[in-house]
């Protein structure tokens, strides 16, 4: 590990003013330096190392199988890659929900091993004591509510979220809840437009939004959905930016067809 630690370009506080001028503020995941390096580059604002890792590349069908261990390996591959975006590291299932001293302790190791800029927490208030010791222990956190797929096991479904209003109601408490707390941002997963439009208008951190319509503070998608890596998730959500499945399908079988016709490696390839 590297004894230097980087100031990135984009801080939370630089954040907090993008959204009081009004200006739209763009996030992705990644998982890995290569992705990494080519978002950064191409001037991304966050980026988040999501514990989506769990099904975009480990292959599992929830989020909940991630480690600590898992999530510093990707946090650490990213940061060593990014210059000017925030860095943000999603804290896997069970590091945090239950006891607020390992709750601390595991974020001390992600920003100590990651040289992340910040840690990303699902809930609102059953989390709130374990947000606030994190923060109080001088590390940035941005909430994630709506949607929150490590709760999967509990809503058993990946509907929309705050349809109803007593739902939608707590949303609002929570996000107000995280904004009193300290948190500098907040992620709103897959609930109605309308209300993604009122929570960001409440309040003063940035709202990030992924199906939460266009009123809030800006967006993030799993960078594999968007590039269109993988053809078979198409929430209304997503826009695909791109279909790397199929170019990507067909560069493996040319080069396939190339190995198996001696066609590669040419003269010009070997030394
Ligand atoms: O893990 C993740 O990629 C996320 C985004 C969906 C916001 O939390």
């Amino acid at each position: 590990m590297s004894t230097e630690s980087k100031t990135r370009a984009v801080t939370t506080f630089r954040l907090t003013e993008m959204k009081q001028r009004g200006e739209k503020i763009s996030m992705l995941t990644a998982y890995d330096y290569s992705m990494a390096k080519i978002l950064d580059a191409a001037g991304i604002d966050v980026i988040l190392v999501g514990d989506s890792a769990a099904n975009v590349v480990a292959g599992y069908e929830t989020t909940v199988p991630m480690t600590l261990e898992h999530m510093i390996y990707h946090g650490r591959s990213v940061a060593r890659a990014v210059n000017r975006a925030l860095v943000v590291v999603d804290m896997p299932f069970g590091t945090y929900q239950g006891n607020t001293k390992e709750a601390v302790a595991s974020a001390i190791r992600i920003m100590k091993e990651t040289e992340a800029d910040a840690v990303k927490m699902e809930g609102g208030e059953e989390i709130i004591e374990s947000v606030e010791r994190i923060l109080s222990a001088g590390i940035p956190v941005m909430g994630h509510l709506g949607l929150t797929p490590q709760a999967i096991h509990k809503y058993g479904t990946y509907t929309v979220r705050a349809k109803e209003k007593e739902e939608a109601d707590k949303l609002v408490r929570d996000a107000h809840l995280l904004e009193e707390a300290g948190c500098f941002g907040v992620v709103l997963e897959k609930i109605p437009a309308e209300l993604g439009a009122r929570v960001a208008a409440e309040l003063k951190m940035p709202v990030i939004g992924i199906g939460a319509g266009g009123g809030v503070d800006g967006q993030v998608l799993v960078v594999h959905d968007m590039l269109g890596i993988n053809d078979e998730f198409s929430p209304r959500f997503l826009r695909r930016y791109a279909n790397l499945h199929d170019v990507m399908t067909d560069a493996f079988k040319q080069y396939i067809e190339d190995v198996k016709s001696g066609d590669f490696p040419n003269s010009a390839e070997q030394y």
